[in-house]
């Protein structure tokens, strides 16, 4: 393929953002760049590797040149634009959760389950980017011992709620840090609070998404959902806790997982020594948001036995959400591509 024609769709935004930094690290083959937003940053000038990019506004945007579109823009737009892209002749790379479980979309974590690529009809989801990171341990420890359940809780950063995320842990930590003995004793008084259902700063909010079946929330159900799809496994039985913390980027899951037979802590960290993308962690250097942020390798620690049901493994993985866990898989889903 000539070098192709590339589009940012909500180039604006937190992942956006990520996208054209992670192009022009790598300074990737494209012939044109091309960014959108909404109408509100149309006519914005973004300087980039390759010159001084104005903004489009998606709405009248024409698709017309396009072979890669990176879109991040919110679920609606997807649903909206992508398949008029995909028409005209880009092949869309989806960060929403809008197409992933369609069954011609193929939901590829690179590095995973690339050749789920091959099947593609012009849309590819991205996956969820809890989802993301976890995979990149289940999956090669899938692929060497057959994962059959698994327990798994959250630790999501504010940046997987977008700009609006960031903004609201920024501006309430502000507010309340005038407060600490109120958020001591009681009685403290938070501003904003969207997107989040309860105030985040200084906080912990056990419920992550919007509330859907089964006293699950729908960031939940991903995990479910989308774990079996790109390990191609429907019977694996995951029990998710979505958990949003006060961390700006990094998303922590701590997963306990079992297999269809009994895997030893060294053979699990034979197989994730090798895994592409991933860093092992040793328990001394604890791996944190913090050390995820801004690097792609996805961190993985804590590795150890289960001991209350025995014969599985317990472990944390940590990664930049805006990176491996929407951006970079995106653009590395692209260069798979080419
Ligand atoms: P804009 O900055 O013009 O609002 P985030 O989730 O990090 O806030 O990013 C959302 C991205 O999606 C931004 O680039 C935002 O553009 C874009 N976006 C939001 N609503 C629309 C819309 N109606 N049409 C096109 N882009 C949109």
């Amino acid at each position: 393929m000539p070098d192709p024609g590339v589009a940012i769709v909500g180039a604006t935004g937190a992942v956006g953002r990520t996208m054209l930094a992670i192009l022009e690290e790598r300074n990737f083959p494209l012939s044109s760049l091309r960014l959108m937003a909404s109408a509100r940053s149309a006519g914005r000038v973004i300087s980039t590797r390759w010159g001084e990019v104005s903004v489009e506004d998606l709405a009248t945007a024409d698709p017309a040149g396009i072979d890669i579109a990176l879109f991040s823009a919110g679920g609606g737009r997807s649903r909206e634009y992508a398949p008029g892209f995909a028409t005209e002749g880009a092949v869309v790379i989806d960060n929403s959760s809008t197409f992933r479980m369609v069954s011609e979309v193929p939901l590829v974590v690179a590095g995973v389950n690339d050749h789920a690529l091959a099947a593609h009809e012009g849309i590819i989801a991205n996956p969820n980017c809890t989802t993301m990171a976890l995979m990149m341990a289940a999956g090669p420890l899938h692929r060497r011992a057959g994962l059959s359940h698994m327990v798994a809780m959250s630790y999501q950063s504010v940046s997987g709620a977008g700009m609006t995320g960031m903004d609201t842990l920024w501006n309430q930590t502000a507010a309340l840090s005038h407060q600490r003995e109120a958020l001591v004793q009681g009685g403290w008084e938070a501003t904003e609070q969207p997107p989040f259902p309860r105030p985040i700063a200084f906080n912990v909010v056990p419920l992550a998404g919007g509330m859907a079946e089964d006293g699950h929330t729908d960031e939940e159900w991903k995990l479910v959902n989308e774990t079996r799809k790109i390990l191609e496994r429907d019977d694996i039985a995951v029990d998710p806790t979505c958990v949003r913390v006060p961390v700006l980027v990094g998303h922590g899951i701590s997963a306990s997982m079992w297999f269809d037979s009994p895997l030893e802590v060294d053979a699990a960290l034979n197989v994730l020594e090798k895994a592409p993308g991933v860093e092992i962690w040793d328990d001394a250097r604890v791996a944190t948001p913090l050390d995820s942020a801004g690097r792609d390798p996805v961190l993985v620690g804590r590795v150890r036995p289960t001991i209350g049901a025995p014969g599985g493994i317990s472990l944390w993985v940590v990664g930049d959400n805006l990176r491996k866990g929407a951006a970079l898989n995106a653009i590395e889903v692209a260069e798979l591509l080419l």
